[in-house]
């Protein structure tokens, strides 16, 4: 996990409320992102993604965590959650990943530098 920084980053949620194989979307404006920011759950290990699919547009917050992937819940398309590599067909384009930490029980998506 990084360090805790004290500005710019922003506050998603209590631990607690995202449980195991979950995602909550954090939307551009909050998250000061040019697009929604995907936060997720995978066997206690968090990751942060773009939210939007890069084959066609939908929300991977509402697809399903497993494994370390995110599986795209219109067409089954994959991406790492680590890395945001498109490893599943359709899905062809990378996405762009965030660092996200915890401090203080409290997630928080962190500035991209
Ligand atoms: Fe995600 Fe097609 S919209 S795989």
């Amino acid at each position: 996990m990084a360090e805790s920084r004290t500005s710019g980053r922003v506050l998603v949620c209590r631990v607690e409320d995202l449980p195991d194989g979950e995602a909550v979307r954090v939307p551009a404006e909050e998250a000061g992102t040019e697009d929604a920011v995907a936060v997720f759950n995978d066997g206690g290990r968090l990751f942060a993604l773009n939210d939007t699919c890069t084959h066609a547009r939908a929300s991977l917050s509402d697809g399903w965590v497993q494994d370390g992937h995110v599986e795209c819940p219109l067409h089954g398309g994959a991406f790492c959650l680590r890395t945001g590599e498109a490893v599943g067909a359709p899905a062809s384009a990378d996405a762009t990943t965030h660092g996200v930490e915890v401090h203080e029980g409290a997630i928080y998506l962190l500035p991209r530098p």
